[in-house]
């Protein structure tokens, strides 16, 4: 990646995206290259933008009319997506690796190949949203580097700062140049406070830490897999969803009321433990959440 706007939060990074792959659709296309094809069950953030980007209608309906030019493709059906980018005057192609909101559902290999041929094909963007994916969160620093593909730009937020608000987009080769002076900004982006707790950040994703990410993953999900209260087990790293036997509510509050809290993303019991926990907090947590889903 060649250049990096900062802004605040994830759903800021987005529209930062969405506007640079819609200019760069005008310069290099014609006015009306603007339809971004996004996938079902993705989520891209809260603003109208970026809701109108999230591929769920439930998010969609209270809220109308939301920004147009967004079309949604079925997730890892690549025959879909080519008649979506086919029927449509487009720019680019958005996804997320692993849809996180969406249930903890990865990609396809072939389904990632397939979008990298399509973009290729029809001259297109790939957008990577790695807001949730990224920063070393599925054992590598960014979630597309573990497949055979390269975006145009590349969202993040989330874990980038360590807590503190900081979005970053970053531009490829063929978008590194698409804003000029004043076509895009941010008061606060790129503030020092919230950069230095990116630089920390950053500086400690190193290889033994994506080392643990990795070895803690496949910890839980051996520790988990046999359970009798486990029907499978999805995601990546530190982003693993479990289809559990039991009600998911019932999973939440149970695990809640023995003081580990865990989150759900439609019905999946999600983990997103931070990536330095510690083993011993990690066994505890681990064998709560064990009991509880056991039936
Ligand atoms: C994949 C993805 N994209 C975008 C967002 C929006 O980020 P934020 O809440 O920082 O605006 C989120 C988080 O909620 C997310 O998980």
């Amino acid at each position: 990646m060649k250049k990096v706007f900062f802004s605040n939060s994830g759903a800021e990074a987005n529209e930062c995206a969405i506007k640079a792959a819609r200019q760069w659709g005008e310069n290099k296309k014609g006015l009306h290259h603007a339809t971004i094809v996004t996938l079902t069950d993705s989520f891209h953030g809260r603003t109208l933008t970026t809701l109108a980007a999230t591929g769920q209608d439930h998010y969609h309906h209270q809220y109308l009319p939301l920004t147009p030019g967004f079309v949604y493709a079925e997730t890892n059906n690549a025959a879909d997506l080519e008649s979506k980018v086919i029927a449509n005057q487009c720019c680019a192609i958005m996804i997320e690796v692993i849809q996180g909101e969406g249930g903890v559902k990865s990609l396809t290999p072939e389904f990632i190949s397939a979008v990298a041929r399509i973009a290729r094909e029809n001259n297109l963007l790939v957008i990577v949203d790695e807001i949730q994916t990224g920063n070393g969160r599925t054992g590598k620093l960014y979630g597309y580097m573990n497949f055979d593909l390269q975006p145009d730009i590349v969202t993040t937020a989330k874990g980038l700062a360590g807590g503190l608000p900081l979005g970053a987009t970053l531009l490829g080769e063929r978008v590194k140049d698409v804003f000029t002076p004043g076509s895009h900004g941010s008061t606060f982006g790129g503030n020092p406070v919230c950069c230095a707790g990116a630089l920390n950040v950053l500086s400690r994703i190193d290889d033994d830490l994506l080392r643990s990410v990795t070895e803690k993953s496949e910890w839980i999900i051996q520790q988990l897999k046999e359970n009798s209260g486990v029907k499978s087990i999805s995601g990546m790293g530190l982003m693993l969803g479990i289809d559990p036997v039991k009600p998911v509510a019932a999973v939440l509050k149970a695990c809640a009321e023995k003081g580990v809290l865990v989150l759900s993303a439609k019905n999946k019991v999600r983990l997103l433990p931070p990536l330095t926990i510690e083993w011993d907090q990690l066994k505890k947590a681990i064998e709560i959440l064990g009991d509880c889903l056991s039936v």
